[in-house]
């Protein structure tokens, strides 16, 4: 029912993320979770495959973590080589229409730093329109995403705070999910 593309570049160290993906897999709810950083450690990407999975699913989720106001560099190229010409976007490239789009993701620093004044000075809906746009032009439903602030360990968080934020994070993509299907 739902693809989930994971880009994480060390999951095994992971709190937020890997406490997401395993809620996503102890529901009830049908997944196929790629990792693409552990299907491709050399950054070569199986274009066909990824382009085969998009086919096989109604929904995509990403999930990751915010990296440099942006998404990790794994995942970029993900995009950058698996929304091709005439599969995503062209002439004859509707292959992802009417499929659901939901960026999924943790943020590091606390929402108080994601203001004008703060050390982060946008809010971090301004930091995702590159992504909206790209689903807009794939004929995809953009679902605004679903994100949490506070996992850096170093801003003081604890693991239990981060995984409680994590698990609240998921059953509110889970009830996305169920919503959708
Ligand atoms: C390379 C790198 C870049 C990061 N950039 C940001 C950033 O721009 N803003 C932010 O709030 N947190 C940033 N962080 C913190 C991550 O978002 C945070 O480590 C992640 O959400 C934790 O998820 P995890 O427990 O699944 O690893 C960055 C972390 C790394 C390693």
């Amino acid at each position: 029912m739902a693809l989930i593309i994971l880009a994480h570049p060390s999951f095994s160290q992971s709190l937020a993320n890997q406490t997401i993906i395993q809620q996503l897999q102890q529901s009830s709810l049908d997944i196929e979770v790629r990792d693409i950083h552990s299907l491709y450690p050399n950054y070569q990407i199986d274009v066909k495959a990824e382009q085969e999975a998009l086919l096989r699913h109604q929904t995509v989720v990403f999930q990751y973590p915010f990296y440099w106001y942006n998404m990790p560099a794994i995942l970029k190229l993900w995009f950058d080589t698996v929304f091709t010409y005439q599969f995503a976007y062209g002439s004859k490239g509707d292959k992802l229409k009417g499929k659901n789009f939901i960026p999924s993701f943790t943020v590091g620093a606390p929402e108080s730093e994601y203001t004008t004044l703060g050390n982060h000075h946008f809010r971090v809906g301004e930091f995702t329109k590159s992504m909206e746009q790209t689903a807009y032009y794939a004929q995809m439903n953009y679902i605004d995403p679903i994100y949490f602030h506070g996992t850096s360990l170093a801003a003081g968080y604890t693991a239990e705070d981060v995984k409680s934020k994590a698990r609240t994070h998921a059953h509110r993509l889970i009830e996305k999910l169920a919503a959708l299907a």
